[in-house]
């Protein structure tokens, strides 16, 4: 499937594209709320360098390149700026399947915007991308994401006990998971 010149994803009041030099700001004040940080894999504060070259080294992978995670930028489609992010994982050793994340800033908490985002996500890697199975696991201590999973139609297909060392100590995972011939074929609208 061509999609070299990757750009943007749009759903109804969001659009998925490209982080740019301009967002790195609100990058990085999400990322170092502490209370966003908590249930994710870095630490707050989350140091610009390091969300610098991290952005850096995003501007040039495809979001389908297996062995890579691809962070997209979310942004409302009225302004262009910056309100969180979603990711797309793709396993080295089979790239038919992927796996996803997602954050937002703490003031666009509350209006169905992951949500939305999740979903043109899941979209784009199960129609467009052809994938054949998409999954996502969260804390289970995490209810606000189990919620996005659930409200977007994955299936919770497990509760792993102490399977992840996170932040001194051993965390609990909801797995969740979508698979191709169960996604609604309906695109988003533009
Ligand atoms: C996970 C996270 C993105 C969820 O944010 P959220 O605001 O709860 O999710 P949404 O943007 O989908 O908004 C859903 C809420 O908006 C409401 N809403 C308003 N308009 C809506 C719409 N058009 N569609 C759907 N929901 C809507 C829903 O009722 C829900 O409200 P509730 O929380 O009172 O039930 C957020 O908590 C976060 O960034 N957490 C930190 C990062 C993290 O842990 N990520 C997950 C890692 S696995």
């Amino acid at each position: 499937m061509m999609d070299a010149a990757f750009a943007a994803l749009t759903s109804e009041r969001l659009v998925l594209r490209r982080f740019r030099p301009e967002d790195l700001d609100a990058f990085v004040a999400y990322r170092s709320d502490p209370e966003i940080a908590r249930y994710q894999s870095w630490e707050a504060p989350y140091p610009p360098g390091q969300a610098r070259q991290f952005l850096r080294e995003l501007a040039t992978i495809h979001p389908d390149t297996p062995g890579e995670w691809f962070q997209f930028a979310v942004a409302l489609r009225t302004t262009d700026r910056l309100i969180g992010d979603c990711a797309a994982h793709v396993p080295a050793d089979d790239p038919r399947q992927a796996e996803i994340g997602f954050t937002l800033a703490p003031e666009h908490h509350g209006h169905g915007y992951a949500t939305e985002a999740v979903r043109r996500l899941l979209h784009y890697l199960l129609i467009e991308r052809g994938k054949h199975r998409v999954s996502a696991t969260c804390d289970d201590r995490n209810t606000r994401s189990a919620a996005v999973l659930e409200r977007v139609g994955m299936r919770r297909e497990g509760h792993l006990l102490q399977s992840t060392w996170s932040k001194d100590e051993w965390t609990n995972d909801l797995l969740y998971a979508v698979l191709h011939h169960e996604w609604p074929r309906v695109p988003d609208p533009p």
